[in-house]
């Protein structure tokens, strides 16, 4: 009797281990590594007090006083046709927005809670479906970043490693709040048309002892396959930090470029999913009254072209204001991105990492019988280590001028001449004979 017990355990853990991804998602996949560059919105009742998302955690605010802001959350200069206006002018393809963050408040209308943008705030506009709508008729693709954790609800039981100076009462069921996150998760996939992807963070915050991330622990599986059932094409992606659980479809690294961790939450293996590398403009996700600390456009647009390199997506966060208007340093950045992409975009939309690895001088891109050589430091020869495939030409991307270069049996040395030391990324491109593989 126990050995049938086990077997069958085993048997239901194997089938939910051996997600077969769809048709719509593989091809979803590409598209997404195809678009390359997003951006991510942070945005909710903590923009009010400029101190981050986090606010209600680091000053252990009480729930019923941070509530309050609710009351007064009237973002008089939101306009999503602007934001959507101004973010393709950067040339991201997709906007990732918090649907809920860890503070439990829902940005969109739902029927699972009072506590959402309509129904608690003086503003009562949904603008998620405002966002959508925009993103729709602009022709941008939409991703939901939605909190696991909560630091408001009695049902998000027993308390997890944070948000514990917010008094909540904890008399709740954690079945309640798995049907809750359900149902959350169904009206986001019902009521806003077309969704990319839905990006959960949040799984960390359970101790090991109360189960840690284990999948079962959070539902997992049952969420993932309702997103895969409701909406097939949808990619779930989870910042858990860790290495990829079955049903996702994207690999995040937070703050970092995979194969590196300066940040530190960055361990994790490199998989074989799409990847995708999540980082601030400034240092903070939600907006900080005090945090002038903007990576230049130049930072940004190598760090995008590295990202690239190591065949990841850049998804580059802006913590709108709490008047609903975007910080002007952010506008000024998606401007001077969105101008170099006009230039540059052929180098890094649809390509995928480049064959020749990311070394000192930079990294490279590909696309077919195409190899992009994006130089970001001021060399005058680079070797690269790439054999058998017959190099037909090499140009400088931006005028055509031609790159000498000699192939000899152990790769391709290109002889730049003098690159100009200001130059965010001397691009040459290099076509060869057959297919790049
Ligand atoms: C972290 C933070 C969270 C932020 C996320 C974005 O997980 O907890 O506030 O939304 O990073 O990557």
């Amino acid at each position: 009797m126990l050995l049938f017990v086990l077997q069958s355990i085993t048997l239901t853990l194997i089938a939910q281990e051996n997600y077969t991804p769809s048709k719509e998602n593989l091809a979803a996949r590409e598209q997404f590594q195809d678009n390359k560059f997003g951006i991510f919105i942070h945005w909710g009742l903590y923009a009010m007090m400029g101190q981050g998302e986090w606010v209600m955690h680091n000053r252990d605010i009480d729930y019923a006083e941070y509530e309050k802001l609710a009351d007064a959350f009237y973002p008089s200069k939101f306009n999503a046709d602007e934001w959507v206006k101004a973010i393709k002018n950067s040339g991201a393809k997709y906007i990732c927005i918090t649907t809920r963050h860890h503070d439990g408040f829902s940005m969109f209308h739902t029927a699972q809670s009072p506590y959402n943008i309509v129904d608690a705030t003086p503003f009562g506009r949904d603008i998620i479906k405002e966002l959508a709508d925009a993103c729709h008729r602009h022709g941008i693709a939409l991703h939901f970043y939605y909190s696991h954790l909560d630091w408001r609800r009695n049902d998000y039981t027993p308390l997890g490693r944070t948000g514990h100076g917010t008094h909540r009462r904890l008399d709740g069921k954690w079945e309640s709040y798995l049907d809750f996150m359900k149902n959350q998760l169904t009206e986001l996939l019902t009521n806003y048309g077309k969704i990319g992807a839905i990006w959960f963070d949040g799984l960390w915050d359970r101790d090991e002892e109360e189960g840690g991330m284990k999948p079962e622990r959070w539902d997992l599986y049952t969420q993932y396959e309702l997103i895969h059932t409701l909406q097939p094409s949808c990619l779930v992606a989870n910042n858990h930090h860790s290495d990829i659980i079955p049903g996702e479809d994207i690999q995040i690294f937070e703050r970092d470029i995979p194969g590196q961790n300066l940040y530190g939450y960055s361990e994790q293996a490199i998989s074989r999913l799409p990847l995708e590398t999540c980082q601030t403009m400034n240092k903070t996700w939600g907006y900080n009254i005090t945090d002038s600390a903007y990576k230049s456009s130049k930072f940004l647009i190598q760090y995008l072209v590295k990202t690239a390199g190591k065949g990841a997506n850049l998804l580059l966060n802006i913590g709108p204001q709490p008047n609903g208007e975007l910080p002007e340093e952010a506008i000024k950045r998606l401007n001077e991105m969105g101008a170099w992409m006009k230039t540059y975009g052929e180098t890094i939309y649809g390509t995928r990492g480049g064959v020749v690895p990311p070394s000192e001088w930079g990294v490279t891109t590909q696309k077919r019988k195409k190899l992009f050589v994006h130089v970001l430091e001021p060399y005058s020869t680079i070797f690269l280590p790439y054999q058998n495939n017959k190099l037909l030409k090499a140009n400088a991307f931006v005028d055509g001028k031609p790159v000498k270069f000699n192939q000899v049996k152990e790769g391709i040395i290109l002889n730049l001449g003098k690159t100009q030391n200001d130059t965010i990324d001397y691009v040459v491109e290099l076509e060869f004979k057959n297919e790049i593989k």
